[in-house]
């Protein structure tokens, strides 16, 4: 059993992932450790290929973890069955960075709603109130469920797919949300309204966010804490102010440098993702 007193909710000691065919060999997370504290919000921050999908995939469970060992709540996490791989994706779920390819393309819209229902222990919950669960979180993230009813995921544009793929996180109610670059995929436009819901969100059902971006000056808006990867590394960790106003490694400094917008001064007006 989970420590429900546990304020830590997954950590890791000396990660490392190497995915290896034949002679080759890539070190993709390279003996990394790190504590997310419950509830809060927590950005991994590096460049293409650093490393940072890699390690939301051993955190789901979706990859083997090479060496190291990974915590949750406190405990080393044990996914060893699939009953005990489904029970833990109870408490944690993920969006990722491409929304056509999250959604089984046979699966209606009401039934991907609905069987985030079932997942949550609600199949003998009675039908009109299945559907008011359902408009509720449709409505949370601004869509009508009316008019998604018998449509499929691929009637949807990228961005209300996303939004989709939020209210069923809400309906979900997990304990953590792992997003992969959840709104790269997507216009700037529907970009700002995902974020401000993820964050909504996270308010709501009080879960951590740990957040996978490119971007050093989102992370730094919507981050407590920030890991910086580089080369399957963390090079630099620490509260967002700590790390992005102060920050000492060059790597760190040099993506700070690729956002101009938010560098000297650190006035977040200048930021202009429209929250
Ligand atoms: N399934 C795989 N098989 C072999 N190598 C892989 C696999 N997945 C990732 N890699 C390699 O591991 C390294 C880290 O990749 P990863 O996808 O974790 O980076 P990332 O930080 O998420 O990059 P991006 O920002 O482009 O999404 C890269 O060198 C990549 O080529
Ligand atoms: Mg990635």
């Amino acid at each position: 059993m989970a420590d429900e007193t546990c304020e830590t909710c997954l950590s890791g000691t000396n990660l490392t992932k190497i995915y290896a065919f034949g002679k080759s060999r890539t070190v993709a997370v390279d003996n990394i450790n790190f504590c997310f504290n419950a509830g809060q919000v927590i950005s991994i921050v590096g460049e293409s290929g650093s490393g940072k999908t890699t390690l939301a995939k051993m955190l789901l469970g979706l990859t083997n973890v090479t060496s190291g060992q990974i915590y949750f709540r406190g405990k080393p996490l044990d996914i060893s069955t699939s009953k005990k791989r489904k029970e833990y994706w109870k408490s944690i779920q993920a969006i990722f960075q491409d929304p056509y390819s999250s959604y089984n393309i046979f699966t209606k819209i009401d039934d991907v709603l609905l069987d985030c229902i079932h997942l949550r222990g609600g199949r003998k919950v009675p039908k009109e109130e299945k559907i008011a669960m359902m408009e509720e979180a449709c409505r949370f993230v601004n869509l009508k469920f009316a008019e998604l009813t018998n449509k499929y995921p691929f009637e949807l544009s990228g961005g209300q797919m996303q939004r989709l793929m939020i209210a069923r996180v809400f309906l979900l109610k997990p304990k953590i949300l792992l997003a992969d670059e959840p709104t790269s995929m997507i216009d700037a436009c529907s970009r700002a309204s995902i974020l401000e819901m993820l964050l909504k969100l996270r308010d709501e059902i009080n879960m951590t966010l740990i957040f996978i971006t490119h971007d050093i000056g989102l992370a730094y808006f919507i981050s407590d804490e920030v890991y910086i990867m580089e080369h399957g590394k963390i090079v630099e960790s620490g509260s967002a102010d700590e790390v992005i106003l102060n920050p000492k490694e060059a790597y760190t400094k040099r993506l700070i440098n690729d956002v101009p917008k938010i560098y000297e001064p650190w006035d977040l007006s200048t930021v202009d993702y429209h929250l």
